[in-house]
């Protein structure tokens, strides 16, 4: 196959980083994956994924099988075999600052540079503050045994968690800022497979890839915080937010997608990616131009006190002491991840009003129970639902989607719910007895 057997190195297995490898492996190069992490080198290369993603399992064995995909812990081999670095680490938002954290990437860039000795491609894939990718050029020239032999490209990442790996082998883009038609080539190379398949390949500057990143995810945020806004609209007006949503969507120039009201969005990207813009947006003196950002961090996190607020109401103005069960912990469906999770952020403050919280989710109970040990978590819904005065939906897991309302009537001392993401059907819960109460779906409550 044309654009196979180039030898790649992928610095950094988390997310990113394990399913860039594997993906790479699968399409036929020869990939060599490096961390500092032993314990996640040591499960990937027994083919197992360090964390939930539909499919990731399948491709890392076929991968680590066919010999196609190997992994170390030491970035001299990656620099020995490879021609081709992406660096994939993390930039999580800095502690007590809205700024993005870049230790994992000054140390990967680093710890590679010293042992670059012919001249190689080294492309960011990392989310960074624009500006970033230039200053790492400088630096790699100036600390690669191979001085300005070693270029740097950006080629920013876009999957999704749960549909990683459908993301990276048919990306709906491919961005590539290269400064050398070189670099350009060689990017080309490594996707070949992908751009025979049609995909748009987008050749920019290096600020331009790194900003079409943050920006495409500030436009996702922004999006999700309007329906937010148009929902309470909708409350104070008796209007309903989903019917809403639905009509606009069919506007070609709209789309339905990212109008889903509800108790909104987290992760490890949107919400650390939309204060990182705007924390360089200050730096960089054009602050008011992206100001509007902080109000739709501040519409998000609202509609956590919104939840609260709804489950109060539901049980008769205090949640001392009543029991709630809290449906899903990941900040969303066919993830485990809980990294700035609504449904955790929403269940940690029942708790703190005094509730019993019984919290189910079916593949994030480990991740969740680490950063909240004094919840308390079951793998049954019947069980996280025994008993409760109020059940809250916030993640919509499809068995969520799928339960019984009648039957759950029979394991909860209230039927009382509150739809946090606006998917169950309000008809048939309200058929089985339940008192519903959502977000935006004014007519519903009260
Ligand atoms: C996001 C971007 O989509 C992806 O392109 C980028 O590479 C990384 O960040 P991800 O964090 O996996 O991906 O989640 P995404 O599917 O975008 O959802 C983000 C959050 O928004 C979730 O908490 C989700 O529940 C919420 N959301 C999404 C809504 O509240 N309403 C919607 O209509 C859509």
């Amino acid at each position: 196959m044309a654009g196979t057997d180039m030898r790649i190195s992928v610095i950094g297995t988390g997310y990113l980083g394990a399913v860039h490898a594997a993906c790479l492996a699968d399409i036929g190069h020869d990939v060599l994956g490096v961390d500092v992490d032993a314990a996640k080198i040591e499960a990937l290369a027994a083919g197992q994924a360090p964390f939930y993603e539909p499919g990731l399992s399948d491709v890392l064995s076929r991968a680590v099988g066919s010999g196609r995909l190997r992994l170390s812990i030491d970035p001299a081999q990656a620099a020995e075999f490879a021609d081709v670095h992406f660096i994939c680490v993390g930039t999580p938002q800095q502690p007590g600052s809205q700024a993005a954290d870049l230790t994992y990437v000054h140390a990967a860039i680093d710890g590679l540079a010293r042992h670059l000795r012919r001249p190689t491609l080294v492309v960011g894939k990392s989310t960074v503050p624009v500006g970033t990718a230039a200053a790492l050029a400088r630096r790699l020239a100036e600390l690669a045994p191979a001085g300005e032999g070693v270029e740097l490209a950006w080629n920013p990442e876009f999957l999704r968690e749960g549909y990683a790996v459908a993301d990276t082998l048919t990306p709906d883009r491919l961005v590539v800022g290269a400064r050398s038609d070189a670099a350009d080539e060689a990017l080309r190379e490594v996707y070949a497979p992908m751009l025979a398949a049609g995909v748009p390949y987008i050749r920019t500057d290096l600020a331009t890839a790194e900003l079409v990143k943050v920006a495409a995810n500030a436009f996702l945020a922004t999006k999700i915080s309007f329906i937010n806004a148009v929902a309470d609209v909708c409350d104070a007006a008796g209007a309903d937010v989903v019917r809403l949503a639905e009509a606009m969507g069919h506007d070609a120039r709209i789309g339905r997608r990212f109008l889903g009201a509800g108790v909104g969005f987290g992760g490890g990207c949107l919400p650390k990616d939309i204060r990182a813009f705007l924390a360089r947006a200050r730096e960089l003196g054009v602050a008011d131009s992206l100001a509007f950002l902080a109000e739709v961090d501040t519409i998000n996190t609202g509609r956590r006190r919104r939840v609260v607020e709804l489950a109060r109401e539901l049980v008769g103005g205090s949640l001392h002491g009543r029991n709630v069960a809290v449906l899903g912990a990941a900040f969303k469906p066919d993830s485990d991840d809980v990294r700035d999770s609504p449904a955790l952020a929403v269940a940690a403050a029942v708790q703190a009003r005094g509730a019993n919280v019984r919290v189910h989710d079916p593949a994030a109970i480990d991740n969740a129970r680490a950063v909240f040990p004094e919840l308390d978590y079951t793998t049954d819904v019947a069980k996280a639902c025994e008993r409760a005065d109020v059940v809250l939906h916030l993640t919509e897991w499809r068995e969520y989607r799928d339960l019984e309302p009648e039957s759950l009537a029979k394991v909860v001392a209230h039927a009382r719910i509150v739809d946090g993401r606006n998917v169950l059907s309000l008809e048939r819960w309200e058929a089985a007895n339940w008192t519903v109460a959502a977000l935006g779906r004014g007519r519903r409550q009260g």
